[in-house]
């Protein structure tokens, strides 16, 4: 009985320095959060100081880790091929790197030497990163998707010469392919709709990258930088109907369309687009932006006939690392 008496008063007596103390509180909490905002950035700073980043980034320290290959597109621009290479052996989780080389010439000795030296600094505890030309005798877009017959990762990462990625990036687009390794994960997005203007049927008109900033929305990511499974190399080369390859050739043009098609029409869900810092090295930046979108949406509608349908899905879903995100 005294007891709850007791605590009956021990509660009245808070309830009214909780009253009484409402202006003190806020100002207290205010002062609280200041605090713990500022230990935060402090920690974070420290963290990153002393590469525990680092380790969660690698993942389990006993787990034999299996890397991807880089699979590179380049025309007659061995500087920024080169430089390319050179960023991408200091990424953590890169296995080996095919060169998809169209030229008519074979690549020159002094590229071959320079190559070689990279690899060979860059290698880590007697792992060294493999390079391999892969060799065309003609000159046409859908060389980049040929099979690669003696990879070891399922992983592939394809990218144009004249972009380049930090490696916390693309080590972050790597960890989102391997919770979703039949989908294509990338850093480019773009988008379609059916044009209503038009009365001729459905036509689809392609969307660039001021579309998908506005709209928020997109369908596909391009292979100028995305991870996509090795077996759709494969697809591509020997399943995709022959019609629409040669429509890549003769246009020069939507390989990269048509390798969307193909990985959409085969999961029949949206790829998934990655934030991640570009830096193009390249002189084309604005023909990435923008422009020969009437050439591309062309290209969407000839394959839609040739699939019989729309396999590309939309979506808005972007993936952020959620480590470098403060407010939510
Ligand atoms: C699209 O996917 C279906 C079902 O997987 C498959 O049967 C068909 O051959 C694919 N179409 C093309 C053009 O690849």
């Amino acid at each position: 009985m005294r007891g709850s008496s007791n605590s009956r008063r021990i509660l009245q007596k808070l309830r009214q320095i909780t009253i009484s103390s409402v202006g003190s509180v806020k100002i207290k909490l205010l002062l609280t959060l200041c605090i713990a905002f500022t230990l935060l950035v402090i920690g974070c700073r420290v963290a990153s100081f002393m590469g525990w980043e680092h380790r969660l980034a690698a993942g389990r320290p006993s787990e034999p880790r299996k890397g991807f290959t880089i699979l590179i597109n380049t025309w007659k621009r061995d500087d920024l091929l080169k430089q390319s290479i050179v960023h991408y052996t200091s990424c953590s989780s890169v296995d080996s790197i095919h060169i998809v080389w169209s030229e008519p010439d074979p690549p020159s000795d002094s590229l071959r030497v320079f190559l070689r030296r990279v690899i060979q600094s860059k290698s880590k505890d007697g792992n060294e990163i493999e390079l391999k030309f892969d060799f065309n005798r003609e000159d046409s877009l859908n060389n980049r998707f040929k099979e690669i017959k003696d990879t070891k990762t399922d992983a592939v990462f394809s990218i144009d010469d004249d972009v380049v990625f930090p490696c916390s990036s693309v080590e972050f687009a790597f960890s989102v392919w391997r919770s979703a390794p039949d989908t294509m994960v990338g850093f480019v997005p773009r988008m379609h709709w059916v044009d209503k203007s038009r009365d001729s049927g459905e036509y689809y008109t392609y969307g660039g990258w001021w579309s998908v900033w506005w709209m928020g929305t997109y369908s596909m990511v391009l292979s100028k930088a995305a991870f996509f499974h090795k077996k759709y190399l494969d697809l591509y080369t020997n399943q995709m109907p022959v019609s629409i390859r040669d429509y890549v050739s003769r246009n020069r043009n939507c390989e990269d369309i048509a390798m969307a098609f193909l990985v959409a029409n085969a999961t029949g869900v949206p790829p998934i687009w990655v934030k991640g810092k570009i830096f193009e090295i390249g002189s084309t930046g604005i023909s990435s932006l923008g422009g020969h979108s009437e050439r591309r949406s062309q290209c969407v509608n000839r394959f839609v006939s040739e699939y019989g349908h729309m396999p590309l899905v939309s979506t808005s879903v972007k993936a952020i690392d959620s480590r470098h995100i403060w407010f939510w």
